[in-house]
């Protein structure tokens, strides 16, 4: 941007979890798509704190609580001693499509220019607050866009995916999601239980990840559709589904979906349903009829559009 009295507009992406959630958490591979429509954020003056007024929210007045943390851990890693920072979301919040990695990567590029190793420690310090034991997927999603394979790793390991065709993508909000930090315990309670089944379900996770890349490269949306059907039932077994989301993914494949799972953490938020470009519309239409939060995007050779 550069002048001495411009605005210094930083943006970074929303995020959308194809396959893998929750198990990438154990190191099993996972795919995700960074959405263009995320969040933009600018530093202002004014009582410290994220004024967001698409979520109603000003931490300003000491709530929520988690995002006056999140916040204090962001300034505190950024060394910036506590600032204003306005934002605007083209996402809502809570419900799985990576608000929270948004906001963290988009404010610590409005308060760090230039150093994205510096930009992803103090990232990944606000978003520990929302997730506990973070996997960096939505982090890294958030940073980079396009659609990426990740595995945990520190560094984590992220490369970019070929898409071979046009594959669409609805999504659609049952409602907030339950807490992402308490769901992944969850997981670990259930593997911990029962160690050879929940090993023989994350070796399964794995397998159909590498499936995903490969229909990905080809373009195959039936294929893309059916590893989703089995990637959600194998969310349903790590205890993360809901009756609404369950009955949301029926009411997509009903409408012509090829395929739909849960995304994100679970136990409430979003579902995704894969679909051929001609048969969207009627998917989208059928989630309307029960759901306020409806988005479409069109995955390409040429990138991700909305
Ligand atoms: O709640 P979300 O949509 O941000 O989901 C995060 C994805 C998980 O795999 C459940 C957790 C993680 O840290 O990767």
């Amino acid at each position: 941007m550069g002048g001495v009295n411009a605005v210094r507009v930083a943006s970074a992406c929303g995020k959308l979890l194809l396959f893998g959630e929750h198990a990438v958490v154990h190191g099993v591979p996972a795919i995700a798509v960074g959405l263009s429509d995320g969040v933009e954020v600018v530093r202002v003056d004014g009582p410290p704190g994220w004024h967001v007024p698409a979520w109603g929210v000003d931490t300003a007045t000491g709530a929520p609580e988690s995002m006056v943390h999140a916040h204090r851990a962001l300034c505190e890693a950024a060394g910036t001693g506590p600032v204003r920072l306005a934002v605007t979301s083209r996402i809502p919040a809570g419900c799985g499509l990576g608000s929270s990695a948004a906001l963290a990567v988009a404010s610590a590029r409005a308060l760090i220019e230039d150093d994205e190793a510096a930009v992803a420690v103090a990232a990944a310090a606000s978003e520990s607050v929302f997730h506990g034991n973070a996997s960096g997927l939505d982090q890294a999603a958030a940073t980079r866009g396009g659609v990426i394979r990740f595995v945990r790793g520190a560094p984590p390991e992220v490369r970019d995916l070929a898409v071979g065709g046009r594959v669409a993508l609805v999504v659609a909000s049952v409602g907030a999601g339950a807490s992402t930090a308490e769901m992944v315990a969850g997981v670990q309670r259930r593997i911990s239980r029962f160690p050879r089944v929940g090993g023989g379900m994350l070796e399964a996770v794995s397998a159909l990840v590498g499936c995903a890349e490969r229909a990905l490269a080809a373009g195959d949306v039936d294929e893309l559709g059916e590893l989703m059907d089995i990637n959600h039932g194998l969310l349903c077994a790590f205890g993360v589904s809901t009756g609404a989301l369950d009955r949301a993914c029926y009411t997509a494949r009903d409408a012509g979906a090829a395929g739909a799972k849960l995304t994100g953490g679970g136990g409430g938020g979003c579902i995704v349903a894969v679909s051929a470009e001609e048969h969207a519309v009627a998917v989208a239409a059928a989630l309307r009829s029960d759901h306020e939060i409806v988005r479409s995007y069109l995955l390409t050779p040429d990138g991700v559009t909305a």
